[in-house]
């Protein structure tokens, strides 16, 4: 627990700097990072690319693959996971463009996307810590509540609370907002060797408290992680107001 957002970004910023740093990538096992979006790891971005403007860390040798992408929003559109990682992130850091891995909403073959990037994580020997972010009713990716808990990368419909949450972004036009979305499964996400969720802000509090007070369970897709051998949730102050 951190007094507030900027805190926890800094936090796991350091964490994940001392990770990649005390890693020795081989070309057979690369460093694999999965990454979020969402504005709970804006302030873990923001301090990742201080480290790396300070020369502290570098992604040369880092690869990445994000959680979800919106199914049918045009690659270039200001709300596309494809824009809003490069705007807020990848841009400002030396990570060769060839090494970030992003689902494609856009791809004829929907499924066929979803195998081969299972497929893709497989080939760079699995992912070595997944960053993670929740939604309001807890889901992580966009594991929606009810999705299985041995779900794989898919095509996910949007819970309706979802779309609403997300409709900040679209104009507060619910008619803008993608009804389905990419998403790694909660498998995909529990293969991973370690797990750092982001968790800041009262509105996360209710769906904080399901997922590590209560038991392990598919509506609030976050308590997988009580499962997870290696898993560290960081959250600010006003997310703990439900503990
Ligand atoms: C979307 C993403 C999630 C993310 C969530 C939280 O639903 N698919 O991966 O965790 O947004 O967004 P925010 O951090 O803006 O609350």
């Amino acid at each position: 627990i951190r007094d507030d957002a900027p805190a926890v970004g800094d936090y796991i910023a350091n964490y994940i700097c001392k990770r990649i740093n005390n890693f020795e990538p081989t070309a057979e096992r690369p460093f694999v990072l999965g990454l979020p979006t969402g504005s709970s790891p804006i302030p873990t971005y923001k301090a990742l690319i201080k480290l790396v403007q300070a020369g502290k860390l570098s992604f040369k040798n880092v690869i990445t693959f994000n959680m979800d992408e919106y199914v049918g929003l045009p690659r270039d559109h200001s709300e596309s996971y494809h824009t809003f990682m490069f705007r807020e992130f990848f841009s400002h850091i030396d990570i060769p463009p060839s090494q970030v891995n992003i689902l494609d909403g856009n791809a004829e073959d929907l499924i066929g996307e979803c195998n081969s990037y299972e497929a893709r994580i497989k080939a760079v020997g699995g992912i070595e810590l997944f960053l993670g972010g929740i939604g309001e009713d807890g889901h992580i990716a966009f594991n929606e509540p009810g999705s299985s808990l041995a779900s794989r990368t898919r095509i996910k419909t949007l819970a309706y609370e979802t779309i609403l949450a997300n409709a900040r972004f679209f104009n507060n036009d619910l008619s803008q907002v993608p009804r389905m979305a990419l998403t790694v499964g909660v498998a995909t996400v529990l293969d991973s060797r370690e797990v750092v969720v982001v968790v800041t802000g009262q509105r996360k509090a209710l769906a904080l408290s399901k997922a590590i007070e209560e038991g392990v369970n598919h509506l609030w897709t976050l308590s997988a992680l009580q499962m997870h051998p290696w898993a560290l949730i960081v959250v600010d102050e006003d997310a703990t107001a439900e503990l």
